[in-house]
C-alpha cells in the first residue's frame, strides 16, 4: 500500500498525493495563493486560468476563507475561465458565470473588469470572432500564469474533447465552439437533472492557451478519475486523451490527487 500522503514524480510532472480531496483542495488553494503573491509581486498583477466543475468547488471556498481571513486580496488578479455552455444565459444557475459569481466572484475583491467568461449569448455566426478575441485577451494580459484545470472522465481539459487530429494540430487547437462528447454529455446529466435537458455545445479554450499557461494545476478526485488520470499520466500523449498532452509541458503540471483518484498509479 502506498504511504497515504507523498509526491512523486511521473512522467515529468509533479504528483501530489493526498488522503482526501479536501485535502487535495488545500493544497491546490494554497498553490494559486502562493502563484497570486508571486505574479503580483513580480509583475503587478496575477493571470489566472479558472475551472468550473464539482472538482474544485471546495478549493473557491478555500480561496474566499483566505481572502476573508486577510491573507489574500484578487485586486490584482485577473481571470479567464476555461469553458461555458453555448448558447445559454449568464443568469442560467447552470451557466459557468453564475458557478464562478456564486462561488468566487461576489466573494472577493475581484474587480467585475478583470473576471473574463466565455459568453454563451454571443450569435453563433460571431462565436469564431468572439472565441478569437478571449485568446487575443489572454496574450494582452501577458498569458496565464496559472491554469487550474479539472479533467473529465474521458480525458477533457476544458471542453477539449477527445479528437482524431494529430497531436500537433490539437496543442495549436484555439477557443472555439464544441460540441460535447457523449461521455460529457452523460455526465452533465448530474447538472441539468435529465439527458434531453444537457445543453450540447459549449465554448472552450482551445489546448493552446491552456498549454502556454507558465504553471497548470491539474485537481482530480474521486474514484470515477481513477483511469483516466493514470491514462493521462502513464499512457502515450494521444489527441484521443487531450489531458495526456500535458505530458509536453511536464515540468510546469502539478497533478493534484486524492487517494482513490491516484489509485490506478501505482505509485
Ligand atoms: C466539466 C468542465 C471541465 C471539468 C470537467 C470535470 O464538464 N468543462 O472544465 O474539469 O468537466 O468535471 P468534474 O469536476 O465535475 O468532474
Amino acid at each position: 500500500m502506498p504511504a497515504a500522503e507523498r509526491t512523486v514524480q511521473i512522467s515529468g510532472s509533479t504528483v501530489i498525493v493526498r488522503p482526501t480531496a479536501e485535502a487535495a483542495s488545500q493544497v491546490a488553494a494554497d498553490a494559486i495563493a502562493e502563484i497570486i503573491h508571486a505574479a503580483v509581486n513580480e509583475r503587478g498583477k496575477a493571470v489566472l486560468g479558472l475551472a468550473t466543475g464539482a472538482t474544485p468547488e471546495v478549493v473557491y471556498a478555500k480561496l474566499v476563507a483566505k481572502h476573508e481571513a486577510g491573507g489574500l486580496s484578487f485586486q490584482k488578479v485577473v481571470t479567464y475561465n476555461l469553458d461555458e455552455y453555448y448558447p445559454i444565459q449568464p443568469l442560467d444557475p447552470r451557466s459557468y458565470r453564475a458557478y464562478m459569481h456564486r462561488l468566487l466572484f461576489s466573494r472577493v475583491d475581484l474587480p467585475a473588469n478583470q473576471a473574463h467568461l466565455l459568453d454563451g449569448t454571443v450569435p453563433e455566426a460571431f462565436a469564431p470572432e468572439h472565441a478569437a478575441q478571449f485568446d487575443r485577451w489572454i496574450e494582452a494580459d501577458g498569458g496565464l500564469d496559472l491554469q487550474l484545470l479539472g479533467i473529465g472522465r474521458n480525458g477533457h481539459i476544458g471542453f477539449n474533447e477527445p479528437s482524431d487530429a494529430s497531436v500537433a494540430d490539437f496543442a495549436a487547437a484555439p477557443t472555439r465552439l464544441v460540441e460535447l462528447h457523449p461521455v460529457t454529455k452523460g455526465d452533465a446529466v448530474r447538472e441539468f437533472g435529465a439527458h434531453e435537458n444537457v445543453i450540447s455545445h459549449a465554448l472552450t479554450m482551445g489546448v493552446k492557451s491552456i498549454l502556454s499557461a507558465r504553471a497548470v494545476v491539474m485537481l482530480a478526485t474521486g474514484p470515477r478519475k481513477a483511469a483516466i488520470v493514470a491514462q493521462a499520466l502513464r499512457g502515450p500523449v494521444a489527441s484521443t486523451v487531450p489531458a495526456s498532452l500535458l505530458q509536453t509541458i511536464a515540468e510546469r503540471v502539478v497533478w493534484i490527487l486524492d487517494e482513490p483518484a491516484a489509485a490506478e498509479l501505482g505509485a
